[in-house]
């Protein structure tokens, strides 16, 4: 058989088993995910105490954090935290336990004072007493970054330390970054690794207010700093690189790194971003492609918020990160 008809019966035969590889996808996501009641119930907790305890955090390192916010959030945090079936205050209750603690320090200082206010201070009590042995450790207050694009700017860093200094930044100086600022960025983001050197991801930036607003509004990830936002990347990963049932994730993969890089590469420079999420349904997607006037042929992967850093904000969200005995599994046999 010539070599190209054994490659297009090949990529046919892949194609024709790919339903076989969603199936196993979709049966693995039903056991595990974390919508599953299938999948334990304290892992599952555990996420949804994080990515809860998360909002409080970020409501308060934004430029101006709204009095009284996140109320819902809140009472939601706090029934998670009294249903978690464990009593030792692991890396989920220690961020649930600083957020609050952070929470009720912001409004005590303002003297913001309110009924609410003291039933999220009787939820205090209440972990305190269900978590006896609770000691929150470095690493869950807010981060001071006031002196880190300065850092960067007279190379005091050294590779290592500025990658731990990136960090999600929520507040830009109203200005439009130069194309050609943007283009030196872009450049040095194309080196990402990728798949047989596929290159799938592509780039769309958007730095015009009005289309700015409506894909941040259809994304609904920005509340509190999207009238910040005047550079807007969405990193997309062109599906027709991909063939075979066995690669039907990479396009995620490829994009991944591609927007590591370009995340990166935003630090270097100076310039403040934002990973948003395209966590989406095909609906939405369908919305935020149109939209943005971006092919169908592409999967959309995240927004990047980006700009110019507001020298005023001094503080980022703590945004900690777990033990290493928690995510480093040393296998040596
Ligand atoms: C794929 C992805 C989607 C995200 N979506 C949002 C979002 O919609 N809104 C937001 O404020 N932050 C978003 N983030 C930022 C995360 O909250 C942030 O990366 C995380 O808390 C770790 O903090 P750090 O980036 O400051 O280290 C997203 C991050 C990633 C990687």
């Amino acid at each position: 058989m010539n070599p190209l008809t054994k490659w297009k019966l090949q990529q046919a035969l892949s194609l024709a088993l790919l339903p076989v590889e969603y199936i196993k996808d979709f049966y693995r996501f039903i056991r595990y995910g974390k919508g599953s009641p299938l999948a334990p119930k304290e892992r599952r907790l555990f996420f949804d105490i994080i990515l809860t305890a998360h909002t409080v955090e970020k409501g308060l390192s934004l430029a101006q954090p709204r009095p009284f916010f996140g109320k819902a959030n809140i009472q939601l945090l706090h029934e998670m935290v009294m249903d978690y079936p464990k009593n030792e205050a692991d890396f989920s209750i220690q961020m649930s336990m600083h957020a609050i603690h952070e929470y009720l320090r912001f409004h005590t200082e303002r003297k913001l004072t309110d009924p609410w206010i003291e039933k999220v201070a009787h939820f205090q009590e209440l972990w305190n007493e269900k978590f006896l042995r609770d000691k929150v450790g470095a690493g869950f207050s807010l981060r001071d970054i006031s002196t880190v694009f300065e850092s960067i700017a007279d190379r005091r860093f050294s590779y290592l330390e500025f990658i731990r200094s990136r960090f999600s930044s929520r507040s830009y100086l109203p200005e439009v970054i130069p194309l050609k600022e943007v283009e030196l960025i872009v450049r040095a983001a194309q080196q990402a690794p990728s798949q047989c050197n596929r290159q799938s991801p592509n780039l769309h930036l958007y730095q015009d207010e009005a289309k700015i607003r409506e894909l941040l509004a259809i994304q609904g990830g920005t509340s509190g700093f999207s009238n910040e936002v005047r550079n807007l990347f969405v990193v997309t990963s062109e599906i027709t690189a991909w063939s075979a049932s066995s690669s039907r994730n990479q396009d995620y993969i490829d994009g991944s790194l591609f927007a590591m890089n370009l995340l990166l590469a935003l630090h270097a420079r100076g310039l403040a971003a934002c990973p948003l999420n395209i966590a989406f349904r095909n609906s939405k997607e369908r919305r935020l492609r149109r939209c943005g006037g971006i092919p169908d042929s592409e999967r959309l992967l995240m927004l990047i918020s980006f700009g110019r850093p507001n020298p005023s904000v001094k503080f980022a969200a703590p945004s900690p990160r777990p033990p290493l005995s928690e995510v480093l599994f040393v296998h040596s046999a």
